[in-house]
């Protein structure tokens, strides 16, 4: 672990979703890395995703109507920079997806040959899709090369646990250390239990997001918040956490927890409808069932809650059997099988809490404010969503970003590799008690579904708040006291999240996309992104 120049030394990725495996590609190029998945290599967002990916194709599209599309979603928070940036490369970004052979669905008129869909918010057709299953066709073809690569190590079921930083050197070297900067990361392997050691040249944060923190969310499994966490505790800045996107449309069903119903059968011209038939989208936004997911998602929370109903109805049954189930066949097919004929029935649907606005602060080119440490995907900040990201946009965020991130690692000097020292196991036990654990999970996400949702109150937050604070305190004290798992680890992760996204919605002062506070309706004529920084604590910070 010790001695080599950091040259010799792998770049680990931590994630395997369309962020990590993109960085992986195109840095396997020129240097060894190492990618790791915290369960099966299948699990993520990414694979779930639906609708489609951004790709400004069309003749009646441009780089500035995108922009100006992704900024009014984004409700005047968007960096224009990091958005034109973007929508200029969304182009390459499909073409590099179709070359790698994901088949997305065609249409011989269609620029590239591909078939383009329509979200909420897109003034044109501009979303290159695989059906309805964008995300598992994305994924498959990408995982496949990653898995053919000489150069890439997969480690599945690898948990990253926290970042190694000066802080941690200096408790076993006496070289004095200058700068700050990540040397690596320690990861449990959860089949033996064993807690490694990996020194790195650099480190990529590509972990997905954090809807897992409240209690109904479309996310899978993965999404805990791990890499704004760990880059949290490392000493980064994190941005715009209160702006957690919620769906509006997620399947309402008892046995079936986290089903999304894609925008785009809105697109396609699905219609919302209260229970007794009658439409409410044009009574909250002159854009009906496409206005911006927030728009949206408020307003279904609007209705029900003034009707004393648990869910409002989607209904697609105007769009024909053969159509449903040539555009939509897995939400047919899943719809089905719970007994919902979508082509004679409307869907019950509930909003649910979905992406995840905010997070480490990055540039274009994936860099932290930690030297050797790069975040890239959900897991980040870039300025691309402001207040509210427009659909499909993540996708298209992780190809491109995932490209120059890798491009600008590639350029990096090699530099001596400090030593790192093991994991220490010596003052902790085996867990006595993991029913705390689960109980603490599951109050969390209650509390954060109450008291953090589509719409706050100052005293609601205050109240999450020093809940989160008790929370922290219990699980600090476990986490101190005995071996970690990966139940343990995820909490210890998503109880940072929480705070995170708590502290930054007290701070912000009006209602803007997203964060809507009924204490302050107004939007405010100038606005910022909130932007957290943790306090040079001699003990915890990089800083020197
Ligand atoms: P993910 O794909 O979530 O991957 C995270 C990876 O990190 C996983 O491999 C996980 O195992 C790993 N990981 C996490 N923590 C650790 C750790 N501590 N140690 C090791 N590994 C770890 N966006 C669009 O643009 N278009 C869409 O149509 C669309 N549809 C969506 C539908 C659904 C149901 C959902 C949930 C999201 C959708 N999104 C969509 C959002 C988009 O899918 C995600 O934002 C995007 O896929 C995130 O990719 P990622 O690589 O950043 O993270
Ligand atoms: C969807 O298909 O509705 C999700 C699209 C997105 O989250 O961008």
């Amino acid at each position: 672990m010790s001695g080599a120049s950091d040259s010799s030394l792998p770049v680990v990725i931590i994630g395997a979703g369309l962020a990590g495996l993109t960085v992986a590609l195109h840095l396997a190029q020129t240097q060894p890395v190492i990618v790791l998945a915290k369960r099966q290599l299948e699990e993520g967002a990414t694979a779930w995703a639906q609708g489609g990916i951004v790709g400004v194709l069309g003749n009646d599209d441009s780089i500035d109507s995108h922009v100006k599309d992704t900024q009014e979603a984004g409700a005047g928070l968007v960096d224009e920079r990091t958005a034109e940036f973007i929508a200029r490369r969304s182009a390459k970004a499909v073409e590099w997806l179709v070359e790698r052979g994901v088949p997305f669905s065609p249409d011989p008129d269609g620029p590239l040959g591909l078939h383009l869909t329509r979200e909420g918010g897109h003034a044109v057709r501009r979303i290159a899709h695989a059906a309805d299953a964008t995300g598992k066709a994305i994924h498959d073809v990408l995982l496949d090369e990653v898995k053919r690569h000489p150069n890439i190590v997969l480690r599945e079921k690898w948990m990253a646990i926290d970042l190694i930083t000066n802080r941690h050197l200096k408790k076993s070297s006496q070289d004095p250390i200058e700068l700050p900067r990540c040397h690596g990361v320690y990861a449990l392997d959860i089949d033996t239990h064993r807690v490694e050691t990996l020194a790195a040249s650099a480190v990529v944060l590509a972990t997905g997001g954090a809807g897992k923190v409240y209690r109904y969310t479309t996310n899978p499994d993965t999404s805990t918040g791990d890499g704004i966490a760990m880059a949290w505790r490392a000493g980064c800045r994190v941005g715009n956490m209160e702006f957690i996107q919620f769906h509006p449309t997620c399947l309402y069903h008892p046995q079936e927890r986290s089903f999304l119903i894609t925008e785009a059968l809105r697109g396609e011209g699905g219609i919302l409808r209260l229970p007794d038939g009658t439409r409410f989208m044009q009574d909250h936004d002159e854009r009906g069932e496409l206005a911006p997911r927030d728009i949206v998602a408020r307003a279904i929370d609007f209705e029900m809650k003034k009707h004393g109903v648990d869910h409002v109805w989607l209904d697609a049954t105007h769009l024909g059997e053969a159509f449903l189930k040539s555009h939509f066949p897995t939400i047919h097919a899943r719809c089905l099988s719970l007994g919902i004929d979508i082509a004679t029935q409307p869907i019950p649907v509930v909003p649910a809490a979905h992406y995840t606005c905010g997070g480490v602060v990055t540039d274009l080119d994936g860099r932290t404010d930690l030297p050797g440490l790069y975040a890239v995907g959900e897991t980040t900040y870039t300025g691309l969503h402001g207040a509210n990201r427009l659909a499909s946009n993540s996708l298209l965020e992780c190809v491109v970003l995932g490209r120059t991130c890798a491009e600008n690692i590639q350029e990096q000097a090699p530099i001596a590799a400090p030593k790192v020292p093991s994991w220490d196991e010596s003052q902790v036990t085996d867990a006595d008690e993991e029913v705390v654990i689960a109980h603490n999970w599951d109050e969390l996400r209650l509390v954060m579904w109450n008291y953090v949702g589509i719409v706050r109150t100052t005293r609601r937050l205050e109240r999450a708040l020093h809940r989160i604070k008790l929370l922290r305190s219990e699980i600090d004290d476990y986490y101190a006291a005995f071996r970690v798992s990966r139940d343990l680890l995820e909490l210890r992760n998503l109880v940072d999240c929480a705070e995170l996204i708590v502290r930054s919605a007290l701070s912000r002062q009006e209602s803007r996309g997203l964060h809507f506070s009924r204490d302050y309706p107004r939007t405010l004529p100038v606005s910022f992104p909130t932007i957290l920084c943790k306090k040079s604590k001699k003990k915890d910070a990089w800083l020197p």
